[in-house]
């Protein structure tokens, strides 16, 4: 066994008085904490997802599941919007989030990177540093190199000066340099300069002297000597570090996956993510980080992809709004106990595997004279009986049975004990009713627009629009004029990098459209009419978030970089190419300088008797309404709108985009746990939403409500719908069910913590053999259970009933039971 590789603590750590510093070292088994090997179950969380407010109940329920650490990336261009001018304010603000963390009594990982992915808008890094002379990202190169130690330092300062590192007292146990850089090096056009960054990447963050270990992850080959690398997956269990002497550490289990404008929603089982942790501790592994614990939602202009969703709800165990997804929380909370009651073995013991057959691995672990087994049956298909010391075990497939003591089944991953909860989405009992919503409007100021004049520079090409706008804005004007004599029809074909394109002919609007997701490039192509004199031509082209990921991503353009742009005559087919004429650049919109979603006093909103223009592009509308009773999460359901962004009380909700339908793909509607999950390529299931809106509904944080006053949404509508069906609703368990409660199980149901109560008890049947959580068939009902349950829980919000053997009789055949309540 490798020595232990003890650690310098922070000579800070002397001075910190009350707080007593925590060493942290490692070996290849696991973490060594104060000394003591450990297993360390983490979840990530990122700050920017959600809001202060939000912290502490996200962290409470984390640890209220089972873990003892959270996880987070940094996020560079949210704290750096423009150079050396920085943003730690409100959801940015990071060290009161790792305070809330501390507070909780948690463990924490800080992820920095800066270069993040994550599905956020270029993966983290901020784009004026494009602007820099000799820039080129992720490779070694001074300018890039020179801005990203700036960066890290005064993040690693922040942390120190708040003594949040673990030989500080602190909640930090490990923290990343880079992310995923092994996935990508070897595609990057010089070998040697990526091979000499990432060295130069471990050496600077050595340097930094925080004094836990720096982790890097997806880096299997050119590991630098001084980082642990770490796996990134669905799976891990196969996985090795590359050298002994460090321990085995999954940084990113994906307990779902993100979703794109044109995508429906991922699902990953519980089944099989409990599968997925179950195996990798069976095979050594120590330290555990489910990707995400929390989604939560890309505030502002922060989603990434291009084409993320503002819900980054991800199908984690904590839902976009903070609530428990059930049964996924419960099932991992049950797996995280039955753990962490053998972590000394686990950390401590010798072990031994035996294979019985291709797909069927028993481990035993030993310490101290006591034992304990895994049994994983890797079949999708098969169920397996297996012996062990005497008794025999029924192994389902796909599943790993988990025995503490070797003798007795303490957990199964494919048998679920907890409850599935089916949220639903409550009218608003404060709210006026949609028909009564009042709304004004005001037109964006298009005008200043409408000609080639007042731009910020002219040049004699159609430019790239990040470099152009720095990203500043969704949205840059190419802007040019010519002389026509006489009147002419024309076609406009504008070739654009997307990712949407609006254009404007002598002030009218002649063509919109945008990009299908992946293949960005269009040709816009629309009928025009020229007058005598002097036209102009006024093409808007929007971003919605910018690439996070591959090799050079940074360098996927955007915009009519490079056109053409072309009038091609109707008739006799005349081309008149403005590809180089003079165009004029101006970024941004109007009303976004102006700040209309401020709604300062002062704006004109206008309303005629209540009405207000409907399908109309390039809109501003604002309504006021009250906050939704209670303290469910609240929603806005902007069905019937377009394309644009939402604010309520100045606080962006993000984008939004209600008009995009998620294909139907294979997939779709069909769900197993049983084999290998995927989010991509063939074999990808248990998709839901297809073919409808993907994402209607935009989450409103509680904090951005004020209660007993009116309350100020806003939107900008860009491509033109109808804000008269918006709605305000509020986020609730709807139905509760427990589906295999066996004899002798205590048998729990809640209806969520903010005073739901059970309403009726609607099912409690043995043997039901299809339907799901609300839609139950078959089976044989038991009216002993129904009184039980319904005399145990009908108005209260949580009850436990034992199922015994008294619910049995009445012609029924005892065996797997089935409760379904109304919360
Ligand atoms: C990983 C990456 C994460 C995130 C994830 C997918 O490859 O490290 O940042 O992008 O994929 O959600």
């Amino acid at each position: 066994m490798a020595a232990l590789l003890l650690l310098v603590v922070l000579a800070a750590a002397a001075t910190a008085g009350a707080v007593s510093a925590t060493t942290v070292a490692y070996n290849d088994r696991a973490l060594v904490i104060d000394g003591e090997r450990r297993i360390i179950i983490s979840g990530s969380i990122h700050y920017p997802r959600s809001t202060p407010e939000m912290w502490p109940g996200l962290i409470k329920k984390a640890k209220e599941g089972g873990l003892n650490a959270i996880d987070t990336y940094v996020f560079w261009n949210g704290h750096e919007p423009r150079q050396r001018q920085y943003n730690f304010e409100e959801n940015y603000d990071i060290v009161r989030f790792f305070k809330e963390i501390q507070n909780a009594g948690m463990y924490a990982i800080l992820r920095i990177g800066p270069y993040i992915c994550g599905e956020w808008n270029y993966g983290g890094l901020p784009a004026w540093l494009r602007d820099i002379p000799g820039m080129q990202f992720r490779m070694h190169n001074e300018p890039f190199e020179r801005e990203m130690e700036t960066f890290t330092t005064l993040i690693v300062n922040k942390m120190k000066d708040a003594s949040m590192f673990a030989g500080q007292g602190g909640p930090i146990i490990l923290s990343q340099i880079e992310n995923e850089y092994g996935n990508i090096m070897g595609k990057m056009n010089n070998n040697q300069s990526a091979s000499e960054y990432i060295h130069w990447c471990a050496d600077m963050a050595n340097k930094q002297n925080v004094g836990v270990p720096w982790i890097m992850c997806q880096q299997d080959d050119d590991v630098p000597h001084n980082v642990i690398n770490t796996c990134n997956g669905f799976y891990c269990h196969d996985w090795f570090p590359n050298r002994t002497g460090i321990p085995k550490i999954w940084t990113e289990n994906w307990t779902g996956w993100f979703k794109a404008w044109d995508k429906p929603d991922f699902h990953r089982s519980a089944e099989d993510i409990a599968f997925a942790v179950a195996m990798f501790f069976q095979k050594r592994g120590s330290v555990q980080n489910y990707y995400m614990y929390h989604g939560g939602t890309n505030f502002g202009r922060t989603s990434g992809g291009p084409y993320i969703t503002t819900s980054y709800d991800y199908d984690a165990p904590l839902d976009e709004y903070g609530n428990i997804r059930q049964p996924k929380y419960g099932h991992l909370k049950d797996l995280h106990n039955v753990l962490k009651s053998m972590e000394k073995i686990l950390v401590y013991g010798e072990y031994n595997d035996t294979s019985y057959g291709k797909n069927i691995t028993v481990t035993k672990y030993t310490f101290g004279g006591s034992s304990a087994c895994f049994i994983n049956n890797q079949f999708d298909d098969r169920d397996v009986n297996l012996t062990l010391g005497g008794a025999t075990h029924l192994v389902p497939a796909w599943s790993v049975s988990i025995l503490p003591d070797c003798k007795t089944v303490a957990f199964n991953t494919a048998k679920i004990k907890t409850q599935t909860s089916v949220m639903v989405k409550k009218p608003n009992t404060v709210e006026k009713e949609p028909e009564a919503l009042e709304w004004s409007w005001m037109p964006e100021n298009l005008k200043p627009f409408m000609t080639d004049e007042h731009g910020n520079f002219r040049k004699t090409q159609l430019l790239e629009q990040i470099s152009t706008s720095t990203d500043q804005s969704d949205y840059l004007w190419y802007r040019t004029s010519l002389e026509h004599k006489g009147e002419g029809s024309y076609t406009l074909y504008v070739n654009t990098t997307g990712h949407e394109i609006y254009a404007f002919v002598n002030g009218k609007l002649v063509g919109q459209n945008h990009s299908a997701n992946g293949a960005f490039v269009f040709q816009l192509e629309s009928p025009v009419n020229l007058h005598a004199g002097k036209n102009y031509i006024s093409l808007l082209s929007g971003t919605v978030g910018l690439k996070n990921y591959g090799p050079l991503f940074e360098l996927m353009p955007a915009g009519i970089v490079g056109g053409p742009v072309k009038l091609i005559g109707a008739n006799n087919g005349t081309a008149i190419d403005l590809t180089n004429s003079s165009w004029s650049y101006k970024a941004g919109l109007a009303g976004e300088y102006r700040q209309i979603h401020l709604d300062k006093p002062g704006y004109k909103w206008r309303s005629h008797n209540g009405s207000i223009p409907v399908n109309r592009p390039f809109t501003w509308y604002k309504t006021t309404f009250d906050a939704p009773a209670g303290e469910e999460a609240v929603v806005v359901d902007l069905l019937g709108l377009n394309k644009g962004a939402a604010w309520v009380n100045g606080n962006s909700l993000g984008r939004y985009w209600p008009s995009y339908t998620a294909s139907d793909m294979d997939g779709c509607h069909i769900c197993d746990y049983r084999g290998k999950f995927k989010a991509e390529g063939d074999g990808v299931r248990c998709l839901t939403g297809c073919g409808e809106p993907s994402q209607r509904y935009y989450h409103v944080p509680r904090s951005f409500l004020r209660a007993g006053q009116p309350n100020t949404l806003v939107l900008f509508e860009e491509a033109g719908g109808d804000p008269t069906r918006a709605v305000f609703r509020t986020v609730a368990v709807g139905t509760v069910c427990v589906a295999a409660a066996e004899e002798g199980d205590d048998v729990t149901l809640s209806c969520g913590q903010h005073g739901r109560v059970v309403s009726s008890v609607d099912v409690a049947t043995f043997g039901v053999t299809r339907g799901h959580c609300g839609a139950y068939e078959g089976g044989c009902e038991s009216k002993a259970a129904l009184e039980a349950f319904t005399a145990a829980c009908v108005g209260k919000e949580s009850c436990t009933v034992r199922y015994t053997g008294a619910f049995a009789g009445a012609g029924c055949e005892s065996g797997v039971l089935t409760v379904q309540t109304t919360c």
